[in-house]
């Protein structure tokens, strides 16, 4: 067994203790929904409640919004504890995982954890960041019963589409393995989001959460989507970590999800002002190499030449602003931009590392 002595999340520490910034470009989310601009009134608010396997009227919300059945739903506190319990409920101890690279960290630190050995497929960048099947069939093992990947990619914002997931499920079949696809910055594509691929077959299992598209990270409103059989393993693996969720927090994320297209225009009309903003800055950087993602709140630029390390140092002493460090993705070139903040903040920051790029040139 694998020690724990170690375990910890390098990336987790710098998104909790050093991305905050007056120009924060590290954020991967949507900022904050005001609480003030859910319609709601403290009676219908209640401190405990009848959440034990899930509180079912949450559990019909959530089945609803991803044309599931309400026993396909394990509500979990964010994508993050969703994620931990999907690898708990498919992966023994010694098996393996395929999992796309780069790669968002916790995955692996998870898998760590639960004492899965890791292997990699990789998404190239010259081949923009997509996901390619064959690549994945050439470096599953026999021993491999989980692939992992994140759609819209984490750290690069890139989208996969049905048909390749649907040709990764085969890969995943023919290898009596399972494919795990956290959708958590799916949801930014709203009214466009295609069907969760929980409905392409039993083999696949689905995480997300009310966080990154909506501001709502809060309410740590996450879900798993997965067969009723694996579902409930999830539900019994989570009775070693609480007695039940935070009732005010669901009852919270039920009247979010009641209004949530008022929530989804707010994060829509953010981000219409704020591509067109970093569309500008990314074409105005011969310094930069990147792929333009359609959708969602994350880029993931190369910087030609001189040290992210170097850039992100300078950025913090004399510009006020923060990055996120390719290499808590496994990729020390790049760097990830967020374009989820406030329109002006935004606007400032792309524009502080514009000099900042500008003063390092040559370097
Ligand atoms: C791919 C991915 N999954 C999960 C999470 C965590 O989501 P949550 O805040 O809902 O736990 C993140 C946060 O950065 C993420 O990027």
């Amino acid at each position: 067994m694998p020690s724990r002595t170690n375990i910890g999340s390098p990336y987790m520490q710098f998104a909790k203790l050093r991305s905050e910034a007056k120009y924060n470009l590290a954020s991967s989310g949507i900022m904050s929904y005001p609480l003030k601009d859910l319609p709601l009134t403290v009676d219908e608010l209640e401190i405990c409640g009848p959440t034990l396997y899930g509180y079912a009227p949450l559990l019909e919300r959530l089945a609803r919004l991803n044309g599931v059945s309400p026993d396909c739903v394990v509500t979990a506190a964010g994508t993050s504890m969703a994620n931990h319990l999907a690898l708990a409920a498919t992966l023994e101890p010694g098996e393996e995982a395929l999992v796309e690279w780069p790669t968002y960290e916790l995955i692996v630190t998870t898998l760590e954890y639960l004492g899965v050995a890791v292997r990699y497929f990789e998404r190239r960048m010259e081949d923009g960041f997509r996901v390619d099947p064959q690549e994945v069939e050439r470096r599953i093992t026999a021993q491999t019963r989980l692939i992992v990947l994140t759609n819209l990619h984490n750290p690069t914002g890139v989208l996969t589409e049905e048909d390749t997931l649907r040709a990764v499920g085969e890969v995943a079949k023919k290898n009596n393995a399972r494919v795990l696809v956290d959708e958590v910055y799916l949801e930014a594509l709203y009214e466009r989001r295609p069907r969760p691929v929980l409905c392409l077959g039993d083999h696949f299992v689905v995480t997300s959460s009310l966080t990154k598209a909506y501001g709502l990270s809060g309410l740590r409103c996450g879900w798993v989507l997965a067969n009723p059989e694996l579902a409930q393993r999830m539900w019994h693996i989570n009775d070693l970590y609480g007695v039940n969720a935070a009732f005010p927090a669901d009852l919270l994320s039920m009247i979010a999800l009641d209004n949530l297209e008022r929530v989804a225009a707010r994060a829509k009309k953010l981000l219409e002002v704020n591509r067109p903003v970093l569309d500008s800055f990314l074409r105005s950087r011969d310094d930069l190499e990147y792929v333009r993602p359609e959708f969602g709140t994350i880029v993931f630029p190369k910087l030609r030449h001189g040290s992210v390390d170097g850039l992100d140092r300078l950025l913090r002493e004399e510009y006020e602003t923060s990055i996120g460090p390719g290499k808590y993705f496994g990729m020390p070139q790049h760097f990830r931009l967020g374009i989820g903040g406030d329109p002006e903040m935004t606007r400032v920051g792309l524009e502080r590392l514009g000099a900042a790029l500008d003063t390092t040139r040559g370097q």
